[in-house]
């Protein structure tokens, strides 16, 4: 497999030393092939904000089991989960389920051209959309309006219509539609951003889009692939109260199984086949598996006083690290927003990709590595944020906070 995994965000490249080989998950732990137990905050990468194999989670699926792993048919369950998504997500007013965030992703973008008749799209710096080949621009400015392809392999022309700005920079994206008059579908991008670090959006930055974007013609889309059902139940939108056009999602929904779906104004996903003419499929789509884990978790965590203990929860972890940070006197600005948080190894404040680099990923590199020699599991890269979980305690908390307090105190000696 190259590099040892199976998607790269997994291999310690970035932090030094080999990945970790897991053996089974539960709550708020990992345990490694050699029998050592981690605090995981990185929880599957999102979906697993109620504690990893939830028992209620585990016995629906063992049922649903029984009835077969995939149908290839409408269900119930897909009936289920879309009632479930629609009543939670203020935008959703209609669902298509698919099989990851990417998929999600990279259809929503052909329905925003197909709706809007435009090419053209703006996307913002060190925000992720998945692996689409029309994502995968370059972040750095300069060359960031020009459209040039991160990867090899993803011709100049697949990206030539991805327009970027800076993330929080309104005015970057006035001119881009300035510049571009009747041509761009529409805006995308993380309300919260998760991918390039944690970096939340500054006052009026999304209500400047929904302004800009219904000025121009345009649709907003929130990508909410990590943001959903984690910044709160119905996820940034309900949080920041602003209502996108359309919404990307996937991780929670699905508890740990593979799912994605976007969805948003009917008039909009009206388009989607078969009811309308723009063509999107997908052979395991509304799996009955993924269908059970996403509605179970769903009713995990709409029950009271869920959201208020997350909230609780990531707060007391990130005012903790922040202090044993200052009190080992290494610089650091963070913060966290329901069950997300993350901070940056500098000075700060970090309202954009540009701006997070000054981050001291080398030092972070070393905290990495003094956090898993003391049993806690963050993700291996300064850019990512992280995610906490309803399983995880005060014990975890306060066994986390001492780790940090051990290895910031290890860095600074
Ligand atoms: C905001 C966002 N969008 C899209 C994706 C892609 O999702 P997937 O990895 O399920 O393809 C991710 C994955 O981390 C994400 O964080």
């Amino acid at each position: 497999m190259p590099g040892g995994v199976s998607s790269p965000v997994r291999a310690f490249r970035s932090v030094g030393g080999q990945p970790i080989v897991f053996d089974r998950v539960k709550g708020p732990f990992a345990w490694d092939v050699d029998g050592n137990r981690y605090i995981d905050y990185i929880g599957s990468w999102g979906p697993a904000i109620c504690g990893h194999a939830h028992p209620e989670v585990i016995a629906a699926l063992q049922e649903a089991l029984e009835k077969g792993t995939s149908f290839g048919a409408p269900c119930e369950l897909e009936n289920q989960l879309a009632e479930k998504v629609i009543e939670a997500v203020p935008s959703v007013e209609m669902v298509r389920f698919v099989n990851s965030g990417t998929e999600a992703c990279m259809s929503v973008l052909r329905l925003m051209r197909a709706f809007t008749g435009r090419d053209k799209v703006i996307k913002f710096e060190g925000c992720y959309h998945g692996h689409a080949d029309m994502f995968l621009v370059k972040a750095g400015s300069g060359v960031a309006t020009l459209g040039l392809p991160d990867s090899p392999g993803v011709p100049r022309s697949t990206t030539a219509n991805t327009l970027t700005a800076p993330y929080n920079d309104l005015e970057a994206v006035k001119q881009l539609f300035a510049e571009n008059p009747d041509a761009i579908c529409g805006v995308i991008l993380e309300p919260v951003v998760g991918n390039a670090g944690f970096i939340t959006p500054e006052p009026g930055f999304l209500e400047g889009l929904r302004e800009l974007t219904q000025e121009h013609g345009a649709l907003l889309v929130f990508d909410e692939v990590m943001t959903g059902f984690r910044v709160s139940y119905g996820g940034a939108q309900a949080r920041f109260g602003i209502t996108p056009d359309l919404t990307t999602m996937g991780k929670v929904i699905g508890g740990g199984l593979p799912v994605g779906a976007y969805g948003g104004k009917a008039e909009i996903m009206e388009m989607v086949a078969p009811a309308g003419p723009m063509y999107q499929a997908g052979t395991l789509s509304g799996n009955p598996l993924a269908m059970t884990a996403g509605i179970k978790t769903l009713e995990l965590l709409s029950q009271e006083g869920s959201y208020e203990k997350l909230e609780a929860t990531t707060s007391r972890l990130i005012e903790g690290i922040l202090n044993a940070a200052k009190e080992a006197e290494i610089p650091i600005t963070g913060s966290s927003i329901g069950a997300m948080f993350g901070f940056f190894l500098c000075e700060g404040p970090v309202r954009n990709f540009e701006e997070a680099k000054a981050t001291d990923a080398e030092l972070f590199g070393k905290l990495h590595r003094a956090m898993l020699e003391r049993g806690v599991y963050l993700a291996p890269s300064a850019f990512e944020a992280g995610f906490t979980s309803l399983a995880h305690s005060d014990a975890e908390i306060e066994a986390t906070l001492q780790a940090f307090r051990d290895s910031f105190a290890s860095l600074q000696a």
